[in-house]
């Protein structure tokens, strides 16, 4: 039985309704880090690991919710219009139903099933899978439409103003908008989408470290906080400046000595990575995968020295990969300190990739790692609608 159908099944055996179902996959970015919060450039694809949302309406004023996946449930009154946060899985949620309320949207009590295989905390993007297909469920049972584009924005928004963590659009929006066989670049100041084809000739691999830094969430902020410092000293001189979006090496060099060594390096990563995600778009329309590869790598290295949210192990990963026969380019996708490697992969070299990257990185760290050969799937909607 498929996650879906076993998902539907098991929601009419524990609440004897029949229940809508909707989808929404987790991500990985092919280049084109910590660029989005900057209103820069990315290159995401939606990926074919996907969370799924069972829910059907529930004569009160409460939402129980179970994850199937977690083995948790959580349940809360929807007129404390911003219940208190559980520090877990279950604030993605609540922080979903709390933003769609105060937007005025109005949400009906439901029982709420979830299950998934985006892999959990790892840097695909888990949290936007679960926030997207429960906004489409709430506002669904709730009976009203809203823009994907206002899925997307909502969403993120309860990921900053309900969770605390102060990310970007990226996620949300290939969660809505990513399309089978397709990357997409997205420029996230006119959240403008080109989709480009993936060749059939390589294949998106990800090597999961299997190792998650406690640090991530305070040092994601730290990051962009360092990028708006530098930002408003430089506006103060250039009122021109918006984000980094809008700074070149060269003015970055010549007011150089307004910032701290720090943000200095944070700004050089951002601008050079805005320009290599362009690069990325320009190669793969032209099917010039070794270029893409080469920008991968380098991509990799300015997260790890000017970035600084690398770690080891995916240094490690990056380092094996690229020593694999049919390797084009590796590098570390997602917000970093762990999670995921993303490897450009000739099809035909697949299978020998994924033995060695496995035994390479396990004799380096003593570690097994997961390793998921995905390919770019649609963007979330309704499986019953
Ligand atoms: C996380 C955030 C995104 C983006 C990436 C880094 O995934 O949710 O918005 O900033 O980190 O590129």
């Amino acid at each position: 039985m498929t996650i879906a159908a076993d998902l539907v099944a098991q929601f009419k055996r524990l609440f004897g309704a029949e229940p809508r179902l909707f989808r929404a996959p987790g991500r990985v970015n092919l280049i084109g880090e910590h660029t989005d919060y900057n209103e820069g450039f990315v290159m995401p694809a939606a990926l074919n690991l996907a969370t799924f949302v069972a829910a059907a309406p529930w004569p009160d004023r409460r939402l129980r919710v179970h994850s199937l996946a977690l083995a948790a449930s959580t349940e809360f009154d929807l007129d404390d219009r911003w219940p208190a946060s559980r520090r877990d899985w279950s604030d993605y949620v609540r922080g979903v139903a709390a933003v769609l309320q105060n937007e005025g949207y109005p949400l009906t009590g439901a029982n709420l099933l979830i299950d998934g295989r985006v892999p959990i905390g790892s840097g695909l993007s888990s949290s936007a899978a679960i926030e997207v297909a429960t906004a489409l469920a709430l506002t669904t049972l709730g009976g009203v439409t809203i823009p994907l584009l206002e899925v997307a924005r909502l969403c993120q928004r309860a990921e900053n103003d309900y969770t605390g963590a102060r990310c970007g659009i990226m996620d949300q929006f290939v969660s809505c908008f990513g399309r089978q066989g397709h990357a997409l670049m997205l420029d996230c100041r006119s959240l403008e989408a080109t989709y480009l084809q993936l060749p059939p000739s390589v294949r998106l691999v990800i090597c999961n470290t299997m190792v998650r830094h406690e640090l991530a969430a305070g040092e994601y902020n730290e990051r962009r906080a360092s990028c708006e410092r530098a930002v408003k000293a430089i506006g103060k001189i250039l009122p021109d400046l918006r984000a980094l979006r809008d700074l070149n090496l060269e003015s970055l060099e010549h007011h150089r000595s307004l910032l701290t060594d720090v943000d200095f390096r944070r700004c050089r990563h951002v601008i050079k990575e805005n320009a290599r995600v362009k690069d990325a778009a320009e190669a793969l329309k032209c099917l010039n995968l070794v270029r893409i590869g080469e920008l991968m790598y380098l991509s990799h290295e300015s997260l790890d020295r000017d970035y600084e949210v690398s770690c080891e192990e995916l240094n490690i990963m990056v380092e094996v990969a690229s020593r694999l026969n049919g390797v084009l380019g590796a590098r570390m996708t997602g917000g970093g300190f762990g999670g995921c490697t993303v490897n450009l992969v000739q099809t035909e070299e697949l299978s020998e990739f994924t033995e060695q990257i496995v035994s390479g990185y396990q004799a380096r760290t003593g570690l097994t790692p997961l390793v998921y050969v995905c390919s770019a799937a649609e963007g979330a909607g309704a499986v019953i609608p």
